[in-house]
């Protein structure tokens, strides 16, 4: 059974659609930059000064075209970047093509549902059937609220992670009904929650076993959205329409002990 309700339909044909003019929507690079932002102040000794420190592999779920993790790969060891939509992949693939990209970017069209996944990369490149890779940070930037069972998807991240690796995972925040209008109703396939509640977050996370686990507001950001569903048509206001609302986003930090 999938665990985040993205099977091929709803969330996976929207995506793909919107893959080859993802990068074109200014609201979505500002977004990916204040992420990365808040990501470096949570975890600054992973990005730290000292040169003789191991740079950390990094998996981002839901990498999309790949917005965070070029930002994040020149501090890097390995960054695997994973998306259900194959064309975010593609987009993300055709970027790398370019000798100016980090080279260090792993890019894969799967749904992650288990840690041993076999097209993983290995732990060991020379037992490529062996345990898969394991992460020292894992983020993921405006995608839990796509997933309908949130508390399974961090279950496999935590399976994902080495000893003492955390998770450090961006999102809007549910701060109550008014925040379903951060999608237009022609974007609402694929939805699951309209942002992640705090309290809810910090439970599941929890539940799932990690430590020193805090869900925070780091940022918030002015959004078009509709005066009414369906105000825009395919989602795309025209001159004049909306009204200018601001989101917060959270944070949400926890380590695998
Ligand atoms: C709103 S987009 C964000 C993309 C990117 N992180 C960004 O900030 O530009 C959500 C992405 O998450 C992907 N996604 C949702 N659930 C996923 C899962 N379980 N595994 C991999 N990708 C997933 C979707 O295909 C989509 O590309």
């Amino acid at each position: 059974m999938s665990a985040s309700n993205l099977e091929p339909g709803a969330g996976n044909d929207r995506f793909n659609a919107e893959a080859a003019t993802w990068d074109s929507n200014p609201f979505v690079r500002a977004r990916s930059l204040e992420a990365w932002k808040a990501i470096q102040a949570r975890v600054p000794a992973l990005f730290g000064a000292d040169s003789a420190q191991a740079k950390p592999d990094v998996l981002d779920i839901g990498c999309g075209t790949g917005l965070l993790s070029l930002e994040v790969a020149p501090f890097a060891n390995r960054l695997v970047a994973i998306d259900a939509a194959e064309g975010m992949i593609r987009v993300l693939s055709s970027k790398l093509e370019s000798p100016s990209t980090p080279q260090n970017i792993h890019p894969l069209a799967i749904l992650l549902e288990d840690p041993e996944d076999e097209r993983l990369p290995p732990a060991d490149e020379a037992a490529p059937h062996g345990p898969r890779l394991k992460y020292d940070l894992i983020i993921s930037n405006l995608v839990l609220h796509h997933i309908k069972d949130v508390k399974s998807v961090l279950t496999t991240m935590f399976g994902c992670l080495k000893q003492g690796g955390v998770v450090a995972l961006t999102d809007f925040e549910d701060f109550g009904p008014e925040a379903k209008r951060f999608h237009p109703e022609a974007k609402m396939a694929g939805v699951e929650h309209h942002g992640i509640g705090r309290e809810w977050m910090a439970g599941l996370m929890k539940k799932v076993g990690f430590k020193d686990f805090k869900v925070e507001v780091e940022w918030e950001h002015p959004k078009l959205v509709e005066k009414y569903p369906g105000e825009f048509k395919n989602g795309k206001p025209a001159a004049g329409q909306g009204d200018l609302m601001t989101f917060t986003y959270v944070l949400c930090f926890g380590r695998r002990e």
